[in-house]
């Protein structure tokens, strides 16, 4: 049984990847399955926490114990976040949300036509919700968590990413075979705001979601 550290504490988790439409059937999407979201909301309700957990497109059943907020886009999951971050203790944002979505909604499937060229399809760029929740701190003293996939300089980049997204931890993971996509183990390392690296070894996403916690904890004031 674990420890009831995370007692009386409100904690938001994303979980998925966002979707955006480019008309009533197609999307653009990316490949999250939402298991290490899922992780993250289970080990924190064994650890005594209300957890809501705001899920993009995942096909999981709910976690017991957590409130489940399910959504589309990132502008859907950017909505919900931010009203469930009002009165949160902290937010961890482990969605993969898209950085671009079409400029345009087609309200008809859109059809090939013979001898036509396909139209380029046009984007705009999504509301980043970790810099701006980072930035904001809707309640005083959040710790504020973020996730990145990267294929290489896996540590520089993970550094740049913390800085410029102003969050507290930063956990990074590398992409690739048998890790992180639809996979049931992580490996990472959490970069902290104030200089301390905690590498994961490779293993079960609930393991890294403990880790995650641990280190939470300790940055409520
Ligand atoms: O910039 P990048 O997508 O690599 O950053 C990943 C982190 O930022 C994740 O924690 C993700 O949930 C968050 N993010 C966000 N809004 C975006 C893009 C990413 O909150 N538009």
């Amino acid at each position: 049984v674990a420890e009831p550290d995370l007692l009386g504490r409100h904690l938001v988790i994303s979980a998925g990847g966002t979707r955006e439409p480019l008309d009533p059937v197609r999307f653009l999407g990316n490949r999250s399955s939402g298991k290490q979201g899922y992780a993250l909301a289970r080990t924190a309700v064994a650890r005594g926490a209300r957890v809501t957990l705001i899920a993009a497109n995942t096909t999981m059943s709910d976690p017991a114990g957590a409130d489940v907020v399910h959504v589309g886009t990132a502008v859907q999951l950017r909505e919900a976040v931010l009203k469930a971050a009002a009165d949160a203790d902290a937010v961890v944002m482990a969605a993969a949300v898209a950085d671009f979505r079409p400029a345009e909604y087609v309200t008809g499937k859109i059809k090939k036509k013979d001898g036509v060229e396909p139209a380029a399809v046009a984007l705009v760029r999504n509301p980043d919700i970790l810099a701006e929740i980072s930035a904001e701190r809707p309640r005083a003293g959040q710790v504020i968590v973020g996730f990145a996939a990267e294929t290489d300089d896996v540590l520089a980049n993970g550094r740049e990413k913390l800085r410029r997204k102003g969050c507290d931890l930063l956990v990074v993971n590398e992409v690739g075979e048998r890790k992180t996509f639809g996979s049931e183990e992580n490996e990472a390392v959490v970069l902290a705001a104030d200089g301390v690296d905690t590498p994961v070894p490779y293993g079960p996403k609930e393991a890294l979601a403990d880790v995650v916690w641990d280190l939470v904890v300790p940055r409520f004031e």
